[in-house]
């Protein structure tokens, strides 16, 4: 029996916290982009993505909204399924870690790590990001107290805990980061190394009493389970790992590849692997983590207001300009930046003019000079052998491209063939040609290898633009012969039959007005951010009596010095009435120390004091604006220092 190869790819589960933006997207489509490749190469392939849904940050949001927990996320993953279809995106399955089958596994995978001696009880006081979910060392954290990750204040949690013995596999991942290529591109596995492998591998906490919205420990209900254990796990469990039917899981496990951006690397290439030697099972052949996506050199984020939504753009300029663009403009390791005019020229030159002339250009040709009809004859041109044997460079350059998942490189080659064909077009001049009968033969097989050459264009970036490739299809003629656009078809040049008709269909890619365009998106993502405004996540309701615990005083700079060990962080002495408060505040990217003397600002007096940077801060200055381009500090110019503001 001749068995198929199997390749299992998965994405990140996203959380479904809100609506999913192009560096979401990104990743969806570059993992669709190799899951068709590999089908199309006669693979046995599993394509799976899906969502994060439990974790104290899916909670809030979902009773900030006046939701049940499940109602707001059922309408969240309704939306997030719909973008995917939107998107042509060709998963097998769709994991929702809320669902019994995974919470199920879960729980079992939990209960033979405790077995096992893998997880045990402790307890657990750290820094921890409640909307990364993560939790930090000193060190590792920005003025020593903001998630290095978003920038966002971090809070001390402490509590009985489980752990994981993290620390018993660093050997075995050093060793695994060492042969093979289990982690890519190479520049991630020496951040890995350098960051969280040298300076050693401590045991991770992996449970949590403060909040509910989890999977349970299955024999010690008050704890649920560390929402990244749960959430890695789903690689597995959406395989039907330690459940009645693991038929799925002995087919595909270990993946072939999977995908993540950089910032989520440190989890799946360290604690993923970790967890999958602790159950003895074999870890996954590769992570790749990609770059991010920037807008105006900020990575895209919801909380910034730089935003980009897939489903506008596919709405505006179809699916295939999009996924085009992502996959063609960005280098697919490195981080790259979104701009709305790189979009629009890159349809322009590479989808309007090199490709869409070329089609419409010699659809065209062949309705006009024989009547739509194909002819395949002998009657060669100098220029023919040329064309032929960069096509077959092109192919062998495609396929290793792909299969190392530089997609832009793999774009890269197939445009340089189109970009051939124009020239072929040129350098063969079939309108010449034309006016003497004397030519036909040659005119004939001049139409013939670009139509030739226009198959095999549209079959290798089948896979990456599929619904591109079928119109293309369609307009030479040959769409439901599946044999003239298979893989193995991509082997030949010559392989349309004699006498085939092509029509001509519609303009594939519109030329675009790129200052028309580029005003229109940005009224168009504009708009989002208002939207975003609107829905600002305020915090719980208080009295007036939880307000009054605030002790806010007005306080005058006397004294103010950069700090001398962090760039971000100036210290203050604040004169507050008859005393004089040392503040320290991350504040020096907007204000120098000398224009901070004489100001009177507000002072959050009765805060308990921290150490930020080896320097005792006794109090906060207020300022308006984190992580934007602009930070400023209310004042309250001319009264007197000490009196309480309220
Ligand atoms: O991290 N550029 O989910 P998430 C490129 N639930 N890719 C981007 C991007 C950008 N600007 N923004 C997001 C989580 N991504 C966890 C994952 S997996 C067991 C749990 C992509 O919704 C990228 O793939 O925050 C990133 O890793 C992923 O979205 C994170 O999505
Ligand atoms: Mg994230």
């Amino acid at each position: 029996m001749n068995k198929k190869p199997t390749f299992y790819v998965t994405t990140p589960i996203y959380y479904p916290s809100g609506k999913l933006h192009i560096g979401h997207a990104y990743t969806t489509i570059a993992a669709d982009a190799i899951a068709r490749f590999k089908r199309f190469c006669g693979y046995d392939v599993r394509f799976l993505t899906g969502t994060d849904e439990h974790g104290e940050k899916i909670q809030k949001k979902a009773h900030e909204a006046g939701m049940k927990e499940i109602d707001f996320l059922d309408a969240q993953i309704a939306e997030i399924k719909k973008l995917w279809e939107k998107l042509e995106i060709s998963n097998d399955d769709f994991i929702r870690t809320t669902e019994e089958r995974h919470e199920k596994a879960i729980q079992k995978i939990f209960t033979k790590l405790y077995e096992k001696g893998d997880i045990y009880k402790g307890s657990y006081e750290g820094n921890y990001c409640v909307p990364c979910e993560s939790f930090w060392t000193e060190s590792q954290m920005i003025d020593g107290c903001k998630c290095p990750d978003c920038g966002r204040e971090t809070k001390i949690v402490k509590e009985e805990s489980y752990f994981f013995k993290l620390s018993k596999y660093e050997d075995r991942i050093r060793d695994l980061f060492e042969t093979g290529n289990f982690i890519a591109p190479e520049s991630r596995k020496n951040e890995m190394i350098k960051n969280f492998l040298d300076p050693g591998l401590e045991d991770l906490s992996v449970t949590r009493t403060s909040f509910d919205w989890g999977i349970k420990v299955p024999f010690d209900e008050k704890h649920v389970i560390y929402v990244w254990v749960d959430a890695l796990c789903n690689y597995i469990t959406a395989l039907g790992y330690e459940s009645d039917d693991d038929t799925l899981y002995k087919k595909y496990w270990p993946a072939n590849v999977q995908l993540v951006a950089k910032e989520i690397v440190r989890f799946h290439t360290i604690i993923w692997p970790a967890l999958l030697m602790a159950l003895d099972i074999p870890v996954s052949k590769q992570v790749f983590g990609h770059g991010w996506i920037l807008f105006a050199d900020d990575k895209m984020s919801k909380s910034k207001g730089n935003i980009v939504y897939p489903g506008q753009m596919v709405d505006r300029y179809g699916v295939d300009a999009l996924k085009y663009f992502l996959l063609r403009e960005f280098s697919f390791g490195q981080d790259g930046s979104y701009t709305h005019r790189n979009f629009i020229n890159r349809i322009n030159s590479d989808l309007a003019n090199d490709l869409g002339n070329l089609v419409s250009r010699t659809v065209s040709m062949v309705e006009k000079y024989n009547d739509g009809i194909l002819v395949k004859n002998d009657a060669t041109t100098e220029f023919d052998e040329s064309l032929i044997s960069l096509y077959k460079e092109v192919r062998v350059e495609f396929e290793r491209q792909m299969n190392d998942l530089m997609y832009h490189e793999a774009l890269e080659s197939i445009w340089k063939f189109v970009r051939r064909t124009n020239k072929y077009i040129d350098e063969t001049m079939p309108w010449a040609l034309a006016k003497d009968e004397a030519n036909k033969d040659v005119l004939n097989n001049v139409l013939y290898n670009l139509c030739e050459s226009i198959r095999l264009i549209a079959t290798l970036f089948n896979p990456l633009l599929p619904a591109t490739a079928v119109e293309i299809y369609e307009q030479l003629g040959i769409k439901g012969r599946e044999e003239l656009y298979n893989w193995e078809s991509t082997d030949e040049f010559g392989l349309i039959p004699d006498g085939v008709k092509v029509h001509k269909g519609k303009v594939l890619f519109p030329r675009l007005d790129v200052e028309e365009e580029v005003k229109i998106l940005e009224e168009l993502f504009a708009e989002k951010i208002v939207d975003q405004e609107k829905a600002i996540e305020h915090k719980k309701e208080i009295t007036i009596d939880d307000f009054d615990k605030v002790e806010l005083r007005v306080g005058k700079v006397v004294k103010c010095e950069k700090h001398p060990k962090a760039d971000k962080l100036l210290v203050s002495q604040i004169k507050i009435g008859s005393e004089i408060r040392q503040i320290v505040s991350g504040i020096a990217a907007w204000y120098n120390p000398e224009d901070m003397i004489g100001k009177d600002v507000v002072v959050v007096c009765n805060l308990k004091p921290v150490k930020l940077r080896g320097i005792e801060s006794q109090g906060m200055i207020l300022a308006a604006g984190d992580n934007g381009d602009d930070l400023i500090i209310p004042l309250a110019t001319g009264a007197t220092d000490g009196v309480e503001v309220r």
